[in-house]
Formats: C-alpha cells, structure tokens, sequence
C-alpha cells in the first residue's frame, strides 16, 4: 500500500476488502457442504427415528431371590453356606445317610445313575456327608443347590429342584433346637403369623424324623407340606467315622439336628405361579415380572 499513489490508495483497498471476503465466504461455504457430506454418509441407511437398542438391566429368578433371603437368615443364625458336586456316588447319597440297598430311593426308576455307578444327587444330605467327612463338630452349615429325581414332569414337578438343607452338630443339642431354628426361620421368611405342625415321620438319616407343616397369610393360610427334618441317626455319625478313620463324631458326645426343603414350590406360592415350568421356560415377559 506504501507504494500506491495516494489517490488509488481507497478503491485498492476496497478491492482486497471485497477479494478477502470473497474467499472467506467460498471457503465457509465449502467447508458446510463438506461436512453436511460428511453427515449424511454417516447416517445413510440408517433411520434416526426408530427406537434405540434397548440394554435392560436384568432380575434375579424367582427362586434365586427366594434363596438368597433364605441364606441371610441362616446366616444370622450362624450358619456357614457348604458346597458339594451335583453329580455323586451312591455312597455318599444314600449309604453314608444310613439308607439301605433295597430303599425305594435307590431305585432306577427314582435316580439318573450314570453308566460308572454314580448318581445326581437325590438331595442336598450329601453335602452333609462331605462336610462331616472333612471338619469335626461342631458343625453348622446349610447346603442349598440342585437336586434330582426321575420325577413324571408335570405343572408342579420337574427333573430337577432347588433344594435347601441344614446341618448342626454339637454338644446337647436338642429337639428343642431343632424346632426353635425352624421356626424362627419360616417366621423371619414368612411373617410373624406363621404357624407350625412337626408330625412324626420316617427318614432313614434321622430319628425322630419329623414332617413340617406350615400355616402363614404369606402362604395362603392353608397348611402347608413344608420341610422334612430329624435329630441325625447315630448311624450316619458311625458311617462318617468309619470313613474318616477316628471318632470324631462320636454319638455318645455329639448330637445333631438336620432339615431340608424345597424352595421351588415355596417360590411358586410367593409368586403365584400355576406351573412350575413357567421357572424354567426361561421367557422374559414372565420371570421379568418378579
Ligand atoms: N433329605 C430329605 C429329602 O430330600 C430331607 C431331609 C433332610 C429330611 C434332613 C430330614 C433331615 O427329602
């Protein structure tokens, strides 16, 4: 601009005025249309107004969240959780339990026995077993886990159930124990309104065995056919030492209480469902409800 003459100095400098922003507005204009490219590649195909994907966060099974409420109050009672193989040997199922060859448990029509002799678990005992097998008294644990029979599979029967078992050994433990336990458990879970019945009953692992009947608003208010339980059998204490090799659980100083039921068909009355399949048909519309 130093060397232009005076007079041209305004309409030269008009002229780069009008050349800048000439260029100013083209690139502005080219950078739009490059991104408004850019945008539309990024969304060909693709149709902005349909619903998302939808993550749903999902929600413990019916019979999970029963038995994880069933495991707090054990667990304020001092009981430990005990674990054991789904898939056993016949001893540990029924001979260590003081059940003999020709019970009607052992049959083939009642058990899946595997080709090697063994079984799946009829029920969660067997879990006593291990436990006494590797720990001395005193005992409290609860074993809850899968268990199988060769039931006919209808509305309220399958293959395969949840079950709930419990076991405490110790010094002078009694009857009284045995009850106090049980119904301080099926009170914490069901209400302060639920009622008991213990009927005599036979299981071949305990002695006196008893049948559990229970009456709660939670329920229904009918009776209920609710649990099995007992005073362990000395028998399955000498079973147990036998295999141990001591007299770690000798029955003149230890004595012990069992119990066991199935939280299927208490998940079934909680939730008012008709068919028990309906647990394991695994649709979403159904189970999400809970
Ligand atoms: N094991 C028994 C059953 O499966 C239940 C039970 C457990 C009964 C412990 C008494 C004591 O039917």
């Amino acid at each position: 601009m130093k060397d232009v003459a005076k007079e041209d100095k305004p309409r030269l400098g008009k002229l780069l005025n009008d050349v800048r922003s000439a260029v100013t507005t083209a690139l502005d204009e080219r950078k739009a249309a490059l991104q408004a490219n850019a945008d539309e590649a990024a969304f060909a195909g693709i149709d902005v107004t349909l619903p998302g994907t939808a993550h749903p966060i999902g929600t413990l099974h019916p019979i999970t969240q029963l038995l994880d409420r069933t495991v707090a109050i054990f667990r304020r009672m001092g009981f430990a959780l005990a674990d054991g193989p789904d898939i056993e040997t016949e001893w540990h199922c029924f001979d260590a339990l003081n059940t003999p060859a020709d019970h009607p448990a052992r049959n083939e029509q009642d058990t899946f026995y595997l080709a090697d002799g063994r079984l799946l678990r009829t029920h969660t005992s067997t879990v006593q077993i291990r436990t006494m097998e590797k720990t001395a008294p005193p005992i409290r644990i609860i074993a809850p886990g899968a268990a199988y029979r060769r039931d006919e599979i209808d509305a309220t029967h399958l293959a395969q159930f949840t079950q709930m078992e419990g076991l405490y050994v110790d010094q002078g433990v009694s009857v009284a124990d045995l009850k106090g336990t049980l119904e301080f458990f099926f009170r914490e879970l069901f209400g302060p309104d639920a009622q008991f019945r213990f009927r005599p009953h036979f299981f071949p692992f305990t002695e006196p065995s008893y049948e559990v009947d229970i009456k709660a608003s939670a329920l229904g208010g009918k009776w209920l056919e609710i649990a099995g339980c007992g005073m362990v059998d000395p028998a399955v204490f000498e079973q147990v030492n036998t295999r141990r090799g001591d007299t770690a659980f000798d029955p003149e100083k230890w004595t012990g209480f069992a119990f066991g039921f199935g939280l299927d068909r208490l998940a079934m009355i909680l939730t008012s469902t008709p068919d028990i399949r309906y647990f394991t048909d695994n649709d979403q519309r159904y189970l999400a409800q809970f």
